[in-house]
């Protein structure tokens, strides 16, 4: 069920997401999109094509040359008939089709060369333009797209274009020049004895409609097949744990194999029609050359066509045999490519919806107070996770914000970076409305410390400088220590250089936490903080620390800090209870716990398992006053 879910997607019909997804690339779109990647190459363009006429003329010479050479001096010295007759008549021919092989080398060689040059260098843009189109999106975007996805339309997909503009229009076009070039050059030399070699062409177009039109059905379903097999692996190896952890190898196994089955079966029809396809077509040249044998025969004898004639003409046939072939192979590729083209044109045309506003408002005198005006979020239209929030945090206020799993605190968060926009309501700070600032800017402005931190590949210090070589050393010690990641970096082999390993599999998640509070701590040393369950990880005896540092980094900076455990939050000037996507309960710890609502009811139930705790730990337990119990609550 899931995994059919996941192909939909990849296919982009998931419910839900048709609006974003659902276009129809028309064809001229998706030649507007190519042509665009291509027209900053079409000098040489036109050179290939220019080269391209050449390769065609001189291949198609070399027969001529030989039909002249047979026709001419050998002829000559046959019919002679002298004891040593002189074949001196051969030499001229002899180097005309030397230099024309030289010729036709060199020209395929720079036909090549260049083409492969324009096509290397326009998909290059393409995956430059594609990437820089994805960097764009919104969050909404990449929480409905398989990772799965992008990395095939980076990838497979690409390569597939490659392939289309490297290699098959211009056999296409190559070949189809070759194709009428032969049949013009074998009218041209005797139409009697081309009538007769094209007889057979008929019976060869026929075969090429018939398993064209099979070859492309079956690559098609290998399309999606690859899809499918794409989006099965990569969602495994992501749940690897899920799979281990429940025993679900088996049936991972199973499925893989039934995959893996369907991937080999649609492989092999396909060569199995190529195979039968260029058995026919070989067949049918056979016979084709059999008839112009005993036709050309027949018109020596009756002295309508030379042995010449007739060698080229075998020649020829040989040569057309090849274009055939190879036009029918390059129309499924084509296909495919153009398949291919139409998934990243329409990744191309995905707009964000979250974009900088045309006329963006500055603000000049950053406060970082933070209101929100009956505001009202969804992520799915018809469910508000949401409802009338209506909030103003003064600057320089720490607010905490409470709540059960599901409440809303991490949404209420992210709506203050623009991570998504509001449908309802306002969301300002310093009394301009965020949507009217400058992305960039607003996100230097807000600062968040997301719940599951992410660790990209390299060194602890890679890590908090984000790769940014102007964070001095000391900025970043600095900032570690206020976080109170630096007792662990510095217990790690090579501190702050070492390395982490994708996602920060090598370290735990409570670090991974302060590695992130530290970097935000770095990177926006002014903003409005957030931090999202960034402490729920930690220790008591680290919390306490981060606690401290935090006190003083945070002195005169507005920040909301969304915790569980209600112990991080006492201190919070005011404190936010949110429950169902609303804010129930709005008040300093003190005054919350007087009102006796929701937040007394959970701090009580928090304490009493504490003390329940501490009962079986300690023996101090009846000592335990309120504040210290909650300190060294677990
Ligand atoms: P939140 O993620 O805002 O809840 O999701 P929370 O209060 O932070 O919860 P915890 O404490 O971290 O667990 C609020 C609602 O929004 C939905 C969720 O189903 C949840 O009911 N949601 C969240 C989405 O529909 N899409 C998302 O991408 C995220
Ligand atoms: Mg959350």
């Amino acid at each position: 069920m899931l995994r059919k879910q996941k192909l939909q997607e990849a296919d982009f019909t998931r419910p839900g997401t048709e609006d974003v997804w659902e276009d129809v690339i028309t064809d001229r779109f998706l030649i507007r999109m190519l042509a665009r990647f291509v027209t900053p190459y079409w000098k040489q363009l036109l050179l290939t094509f220019l080269l391209l006429l050449g390769v065609s003329a001189m291949s198609l010479s070399l027969p001529y040359l030989i039909k002249q050479a047979i026709d001419g001096p050998i002829t000559e010295a046959v019919t002679s008939g002298a004891e040593n007759p002189d074949l001196s008549g051969l030499i001229p021919y002899g180097i005309a089709y030397f230099l024309a092989v030289a010729t036709l080398f060199g020209l395929r060689f720079s036909h090549t060369y260049l083409l492969q040059t324009v096509g290397q260098n326009a998909l290059a843009d393409l995956r430059q333009t594609l990437f820089q189109h994805i960097l764009r999106q919104d969050m909404a975007f990449f929480n409905k797209t398989p990772v799965g996805q992008l990395v095939a339309r980076l990838s497979n997909d690409i390569d597939a274009l490659t392939e289309l503009l490297s290699t098959s229009i211009v056999m296409v076009v190559s070949n189809s020049i070759t194709l009428v070039g032969i049949i013009v050059v074998m009218f041209a030399i005797n139409w009697r004895l081309a009538l007769i070699a094209l007889s057979v062409m008929p019976f060869m177009v026929s075969a090429t409609i018939y398993f064209r039109r099979r070859i492309r059905r079956a690559s098609n379903r290998f399309h999606r097949i690859v899809a499918e097999y794409l989006a099965y692996i990569n969602e495994q190896f992501n749940g690897m744990l899920v799979v281990q952890l429940f025993g679900r190898q088996e049936a991972s196994r199973a499925e893989f194999e039934r995959i893996n089955r369907q991937y080999r079966d649609v492989h092999m029809k396909i060569r199995d029609y190529y195979t039968v396809y260029a058995s026919i077509l070989q067949i049918l040249t056979s016979v084709g050359l059999g008839i112009v044998l005993y036709g050309g025969g027949q018109g020596v004898l009756a002295q309508w066509a030379t042995i010449g004639t007739l060698i080229a003409f075998i020649d020829y046939m040989r040569r057309s045999f090849e274009p055939i072939l190879q036009l029918s192979e390059q129309v499924a590729q084509i296909q495919t490519a153009l398949s291919a083209g139409e998934r990243i044109a329409r990744m191309l045309r995905i707009e964000p919806q979250i974009v900088d506003p045309p006329q963006p408002k500055h603000i000049t005198d950053l406060q970082r107070s933070v209101t929100f005006e009956h505001v009202t979020f969804s992520y799915e239209p018809g469910h508000p996770v949401l409802r009338d929030i209506n909030l103003h945090i003064p600057a320089g206020q720490h607010v905490a914000i409470v709540g059960a799993t599901g409440a809303g605190k991490t949404s209420l968060a992210g709506l203050l970076t623009r991570f998504y926009d509001v449908d309802e309501g306002r969301v300002l700070i310093d009394g301009v409305d965020i949507r009217e600032l400058p992305l960039a800017e607003l996100r230097q402005y807000v600062s968040v410390v997301p719940q599951n931190p992410y660790c990209f590949n390299g060194t602890i210090a890679d890590n908090l400088r984000l790769f940014d070589p102007s964070v001095t050393y000391e900025q970043m010690v600095e900032a570690a220590r206020v976080a109170a990641a630096d007792k662990f970096i510095e217990r790690l082999p090579g501190g702050y250089d070492f390395m982490l390993l994708p996602g920060g599999a090598n370290l735990s998640q409570g670090q991974r936490q302060l590695l992130a509070l530290a970097r935000a701590l770095i990177h926006s040393p002014r903003s409005i903080l957030v931090l999202d369950e960034a402490t729920s990880n930690i220790d008591t005896e680290t919390e306490e620390l981060i606690q401290e540092g935090l006190a003083r980094v945070l002195r005169g900076r507005t920040s909301l800090i969304i915790a569980h455990r209600l112990s991080t939050v006492r201190d919070a000037d005011r404190i936010l209870v949110m429950q169902r996507g609303q804010i129930v309960e709005d008040g300093t710890h003190e005054t919350l716990l007087r009102a006796n609502g929701l937040y007394a009811r959970l701090y009580r139930r928090q304490f009493a398992q504490l003390r329940l705790d501490e009962r079986y730990n300690t023996s101090e337990v009846s000592q335990a006053t309120e504040g210290t119990a909650q300190r060294r609550e677990v």
